[in-house]
């Protein structure tokens, strides 16, 4: 599977995200950071505003629900315009029910995990999952440190993920950037989120490129 950058629109400027998600022009998707001042401690915004994004891109869109209550609202994020809706294992209280209704709407299901949720649990529910999203910093917020700890999760999830075939993708997000993205993609990972990694670059689309470089030279995934 090929790399594909996902950029966060966290740290874009809210006043202008139509100008903003225009100067990703290369990203392969864009990745909208939903949460609910409940599941993280911070608030962002809902299928409405994802809508308008929906209306002013031809980019993909890739929803990161970090919600309390993912069951009820994640299908509201595919009639809204999401390709991809990633819900947390913490907060679901159905996953592989989830994954189908999400499936059922046409988008791709995806599973996140908070940096201290192990994936064995869920090693037996790959299949039910198109992307499994690794969190590399505690979610909540952009420009936080890379946690290096999870490098040797991005390996094992990749080593699980081989073990049950399928064209699962395996997504990184937090602290990604030129000096992080080598070892995670190394790792066996192959979408990135960054979010001030481009949005603080002179030249976000060419920051996208620079990371798809990177990540593509640096992959085992051939
Ligand atoms: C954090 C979000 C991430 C974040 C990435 O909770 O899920 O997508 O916006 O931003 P950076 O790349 O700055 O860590
Ligand atoms: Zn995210």
């Amino acid at each position: 599977m090929a790399v594909q950058i996902t950029p966060s629109i966290l740290n874009a400027d809210f006043a202008a995200l139509g100008a903003e998600v225009a100067r990703i022009a290369s990203a392969d998707w864009v990745h909208l950071d939903v949460m609910d001042n409940h599941f993280v401690p911070n608030l962002t915004f809902g299928p409405a505003m994802v809508e308008a994004i929906a209306q002013s891109t031809d980019l993909p869109l890739d929803a990161h629900l970090m919600i309390d209550d993912p069951d009820r609202e994640a299908p509201a994020y595919v009639e809204a315009g999401c390709g991809s809706v990633t819900f947390h294992a913490e907060a679901t209280r159905a996953p592989v029910r989830l994954a189908r209704e999400l499936r059922a709407l046409g988008a791709r299901a995806c599973l996140g995990l908070r940096p201290a949720t192990s994936i064995e649990p869920y090693a037996d529910l790959l299949p039910e999952f198109d992307t499994i999203l690794l969190m590399s910093v505690e979610p909540g917020f952009g420009g936080q440190r890379f946690l290096d700890v999870v490098v040797s999760k991005i390996r094992r999830a990749r080593e699980l993920i081989e073990r049950h075939g399928g064209e699962i993708w395996l997504q990184v997000d937090g602290g990604v950037s030129p000096d992080t993205i080598e070892r995670c993609a190394e790792a066996g990972a192959d979408v990135f989120v960054a979010g001030s990694a481009v949005y603080s670059a002179d030249d976000p689309d060419a920051m996208v490129r620079r990371l798809r470089d990177l990540a593509t030279a640096a992959s085992r995934l051939g």
